[in-house]
């Protein structure tokens, strides 16, 4: 067991910082995903897709596999999400990739809440698959962004009330997100809305390949998720809580000690300290425990937020000095 363990940290240490990762059941494997192997090995940008409906203008600095571009005929404004090729088991990488959008398509279509993105459809065409989403949001709520940073904690804790809203509604329609981060969060107008659905697994059904695939990004992944790919909606607790802590403390919730994510888990660097001016702050802390069990459950969650929101009303002294886009009033 150590062994595997083993395996899997040294594989997850070189790939670390660009990589997704994915592992069989039984064994433990780690994969990279094929075009990013390419894209890394070429330097270069991939080819803009050429679709009949929808103009393609460029690609996503940092998603080969992600486009920007407008629907030709009124001219909205979309992303376009094309299928990744994943080696897994013997079948076809290419067919893997489609399987997994048409999947996550399936997924993210049978919700209805205002602050889970709507996809617009999925799109067919020389036998490839394509997600089209409509473009939304200023930003990422990613925490290392200036404009996020600046933001009063009440507007702060308001979109994270609404991703835990918008997580217990997914639960409660037996969806688990499974990549609850800053870059899978767009906002505007003190607006937050949940993206990316690419991770996310329906509870209660099976599926001959999603089953045995298990992908993560290594961010801030529950690590019964990671290491014994428990799939439960604790895990979506666990990765906002991580979230929240760096959003209203500015701090790591986990000490990187190598990268090597069982360090991560091993040495939290969160404290009492860092959250106790909020009383939601415990919350995270529970949220954030490595035993699921320890941690509340996402309305309780969501209610703690909202309370904390209220508790903060933006004071003169905490608006931020410049503008920010995705605080317009
Ligand atoms: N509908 C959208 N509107 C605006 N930006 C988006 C949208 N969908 C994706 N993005 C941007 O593209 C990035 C990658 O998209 P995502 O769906 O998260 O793909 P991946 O599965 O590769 O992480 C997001 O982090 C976000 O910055
Ligand atoms: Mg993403």
């Amino acid at each position: 067991m150590n062994c595997l363990i083993s395996l899997v940290l040294y594989k997850f240490y070189i790939n670390y910082k660009n990589v997704l990762t994915m592992a069989e059941t039984e064994p433990t494997k780690t994969y990279t995903r094929e075009y990013e192997k390419d894209a890394q090995k070429k330097h270069e940008k991939p080819e803009l897709p050429t679709l009949n409906d929808y103009a393609v203008h460029r690609v996503h600095q940092d998603h080969p596999n992600v486009f920007y571009g407008t629907l030709k005929s009124t001219g909205l404004e979309v992303v376009v999400k094309g299928a990744t090729p994943i080696k897994f088991r013997n079948y076809e990488a290419e067919d893997v990739g489609k399987i997994c959008l048409c999947y996550e398509h399936a997924t993210q279509d049978r919700l209805d809440h205002g602050n889970i993105l709507a996809p617009l459809e999925l799109y067919y065409q020389d036998d490839n698959f394509y997600l089209i989403l409509p473009k939304v949001g200023k930003s990422d709520l990613n925490p290392d962004n200036r404009a996020i940073r600046l933001l009063p904690d009440s507007v702060k804790l308001t979109l994270l009330a609404q991703i835990a809203n918008a997580l217990a509604y997914c639960h409660k329609n037996e969806v688990v997100h499974l990549d609850v981060k800053g870059k899978n969060i767009r906002v505007e107008n003190k607006k937050a809305i949940l993206i990316d659905f690419g991770a996310a697994r329906r509870l209660g059904e099976t599926h001959e390949l999603m089953d045995g695939l298990h992908v993560s990004t290594p961010d801030i992944v529950a690590p019964e998720h990671f290491f014994s790919h428990t799939i439960t909606p604790s895990a979506d607790v666990f990765s906002l809580s991580c979230l929240a802590y760096k959003l209203m403390t500015g701090k790591e919730p986990f000490m990187y000690d190598d990268n090597l994510e069982v360090l991560i888990y091993r040495k939290p660097s969160h404290n009492k300290e860092a959250v106790e001016k909020y009383k939601a702050g415990e919350s995270i802390r529970r949220g954030m425990s490595i035993n699921r069990r320890e941690r509340p459950g996402m309305k309780e969650f969501e209610e703690m937020l909202k309370e904390e929101a209220a508790r903060w009303n933006p004071l003169p002294s905490e608006q931020p000095s410049e503008p920010s886009p995705v605080l317009v009033q």
